[in-house]
């Protein structure tokens, strides 16, 4: 980890010398209004990728592409297989966000299918009896379950862009669910742990028990399992559309799985039908490196937290001439996250229902002036004030600060295809196997813990409290990057609930700035900064040398095993596409042949 950081020195770049508060605004139109570079010839020679938690999901991905279909295409195909052979991480019953790059129109898309509060939530969704839920009370009740988002997505998208067949999309999974897939270790590891099976409903409820635990004991690797009921749903779909989904017997059964015991939810059929993808222009910065970083605005945390992260970095870098040790590259990238985790987790909730000051945290002038409070390593990291130092109304004061948690549940597919159109897509049902609560052969998400399930902090209300139709604040960080030219560079992208930020961030790091393979950036440790430890993941090469140079300048470090990042990244070489897969999980990147 050091001696890649310690490459950093080389691209050490001078920062921006425009000071102007909106100079990042004016920077951007400037960028967004120049013409895109004439592509004149369109041909893609780079050929396709895909890149995913599961080598069944991945053929799926390529048998679409073989047929005509296009990365959106894939990333259906890819996803429907995952939601049946991964089903603790994502599927029909929970959300994501895809970022797609559409290389004809030389546009970036995110298609936003994050699950949305039943119109009758408040803000003290999660308060019982006067007090608030406990986290794992919340994650099994069904208050936790959000309309889920990803069929409609699904849909959504392929209208926008797809080029293949929307049926055929689902043959794969289909084919899977009524053959039967071998069950994986990750997936068995998940149903066998102690740990987990303490804490969740999944072998009490009949459904699931006998869906998973067939016997009374957790599926074994290399059983065949089949999944009628997950096959019907997906023939439905694929014949009907999403109204198969969010109308009729599908619906009323998800209503009834959501309102049932522990703690039934408020969800109705007019929650369900009423459910839209929000289509978004994607959050993207420029850095002054000249790359340009585009991910998922809010309700993701992911776009600000990546480019603030990135900007942060590049603002603390020394100047060519001054000299620095190999440690100051590390501390920089814990310092550069824990401020902008600082922001993230005061500032950013569902922009459509609370101000978020998205483009003033990525203003340049604002992440230089931040990168100088950078905090003594035992000091406190608190929220800056982009209100104050961009010469506005100051912003600190507005909200309670919140706390949301998170346990293991989520999945990454980056995609490139044949003409270069590129999807980042990260997909959830927030915490292994969601709500535990299951129908039509899929997990009911328990995104909703997601909220801050304490309306208020310290008398003043919490940005991220539960409302009407509201939709919580998301860590997922789907990232497409372009180079100084303008082409497309890298596709990237993790689980990992809120350290979605930190591993993704690694990636950035080890390819942008340190020159590493896609692969080589996967593998680094996981080094965590939020809050006041530093967490460093010492099961992997390099990791206990980081975490004592850590400690040596005075940090306080959490040693850590068995980190939950599943990251897949693709980046474009000028002789074709590198893949990589995250070691920590089952996944692979394979190129079409
Ligand atoms: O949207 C989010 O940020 C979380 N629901 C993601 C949860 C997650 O990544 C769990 N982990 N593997």
């Amino acid at each position: 980890m050091l001696m890649a950081i310690s490459g950093l020195a080389l691209a050490a770049c001078a920062a921006p010398d425009d000071t102007r508060p909106d100079a990042q605004t004016e920077a951007q139109k400037a960028a967004d209004s120049v013409e895109a570079p004439a592509l004149g010839d369109l041909s893609w020679t780079k050929g396709a990728m895909v890149a995913a938690a599961n080598p069944a999901a991945v053929e799926a991905g390529l048998e679409v592409m073989r047929n005509g279909g296009n990365a959106i295409d894939a990333a259906i195909a890819v996803h429907a297989v995952l939601g049946l052979v991964e089903p603790e991480s994502s599927g029909l019953g929970g959300g994501a966000f895809m970022v797609y790059y559409d290389r004809a129109k030389d546009e970036i898309t995110v298609f936003d299918g994050r699950e949305v509060a039943p119109a009758a939530a408040t803000p003290d969704y999660f308060v019982k009896d006067g007090k608030v839920m406990g986290f794992i009370e919340a994650w099994q009740s069904g208050h936790s379950v959000g309309v889920p988002g990803q069929v409609a997505l699904y849909k959504t998208a392929h209208d926008a862009a797809g080029t293949g067949d929307w049926a055929a999309n689902f043959a794969p999974a289909i084919r899977l669910a009524e053959n039967g897939f071998k069950v994986g270790e990750k997936l068995h590891e998940a149903l066998a742990s102690e740990r987990l099976r303490a804490v969740i409903n999944l072998d009490d409820n009949p459904v699931t028990s006998a869906y998973f635990y067939p016997d009374g004991e957790p599926l074994p690797v290399g059983y065949v399992r089949t999944n009628p009921d997950y096959a019907a749903t997906l023939k439905a779909i694929a014949a009907e559309g999403p109204s198969a989904f969010y109308k009729g017997e599908i619906a009323e059964s998800i209503v009834a799985a959501t309102n049932a015991a522990p703690d039934g939810g408020m969800m109705t059929l007019e929650d369900l039908s009423n459910y839209t993808v929000k289509v978004r222009p994607a959050l993207c910065g420029t850095l002054p490196t000249g790359y340009r970083i585009c991910s998922a605005p809010p309700p993701s945390s992911g776009g600000i937290a990546q480019n603030e992260i990135m900007g942060l970095y590049d603002a603390m870098k020394p100047a060519d001439n001054v000299r620095v040790t190999e440690d100051y590259f590390l501390k920089i990238f814990v310092d550069a996250q824990r401020l902008a985790y600082a922001d993230r987790d005061y500032y950013v909730a569902d922009a459509d229902k609370v101000t978020v000051p998205s483009d003033d945290l990525i203003n340049p002038v604002y992440i230089r002036e931040r990168a100088k409070q950078a905090f003594a390593p035992d000091g406190h990291a608190t929220p800056g004030d982009p209100g104050v130092i961009l010469g506005r109304s100051p912003m600190i004061g507005m909200w309670g600060q919140d706390q949301t948690e998170h346990a293991p549940g989520t999945t990454h597919v980056s995609i490139i295809d044949t003409d270069g159109n590129a999807v980042s897509m990260t997909a959830t049902v927030e915490s292994a196997f969601g709500s535990s609560r299951m129908t039509h052969g899929f997990l009911l998400n328990n995104q909703l813990t997601d909220f801050s399930r304490a309306p208020t902090a310290g008398g003043l209300p919490v940005a991220n409290a539960p409302g009407s139709g509201k939709r919580p604040r998301s860590s997922m960080s789907p990232t497409l990057v372009f180079d100084e030219a303008g082409d497309l560079f890298m596709v990237t992208g993790s689980p990992g609930g809120n350290s979605i930020i930190a591993y993704v961030a690694k990636t950035l790091v080890g390819v942008l700035e340190t020159g590493l393979t896609a692969q080589e950036a996967i593998n680094l440790p996981n080094i965590i900064a939020r809050g006041d430890t530093v967490a460093v993941e010492i099961d992997r090469e390099g990791g206990p040398e980081a975490a004592e140079a850590l400690r040596t300048m005075g940090y306080s470090v959490e040693e850590r095993t068995g980190e939950i990042s599943g990251l897949h990244v693709i980046v474009v070489r000028d002789d074709g596409l590198e893949g990589g897969a995250d070691p920590r999980r089952e996944g692979v990147a394979k190129a079409l042949e």
